[in-house]
């Protein structure tokens, strides 16, 4: 594995520590990479009134964007799911307004990798380029 793939991974999982998950107890942690090479973390931050959850990968790549960035590279996605689990159909709907393409590295605490892309999990997305 790459070393940067393997720093996307690392910052993921320090993200999954600081996962809000009272209610599912499902931790995720996330971390996405400008096309400039700047990672930008995020964990699940779940609320008592439930629909108020916000999930991992949301809060990384919005973080990205309020810091200035709309072009990424690559997400990793750390979840305690083997096979590692993959973003929920929100989540790849919200990247894919900022990528027609990212490659999306799915990861376990066991060390199981699974590499995908975005266009493999979202094939047909209503997109910018739709309307
Ligand atoms: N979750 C994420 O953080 N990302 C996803 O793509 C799927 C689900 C969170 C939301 C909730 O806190 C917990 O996982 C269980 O659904």
């Amino acid at each position: 594995m790459k070393r940067s793939e393997e720093r996307l991974i690392a910052a993921a999982r320090e993200a999954r520590k600081r996962a809000h998950a009272p209610y599912s107890r499902f931790k995720v942690g996330a971390a996405i990479v400008s096309e400039d090479g700047e990672i930008f973390s995020g964990c699940n931050v779940e609320n008592a009134s439930y629909g108020a959850t916000l999930c991992a990968e949301r809060n990384a790549v919005t973080a990205a964007v309020a810091a200035g960035h709309k072009s990424f590279t690559a997400i990793a996605i750390v979840t305690n799911s083997s096979p590692p689990a993959p973003p929920c159909g929100l989540c790849l709907q919200v990247l894919v307004e900022f990528c027609r393409e990212l490659s999306v590295l799915l990861t376990n605490p066991k060390g199981e990798v699974v590499r995908t892309r975005l266009s493999k999990l979202l094939p047909r997305p209503f997109s910018p380029r739709s309307g």
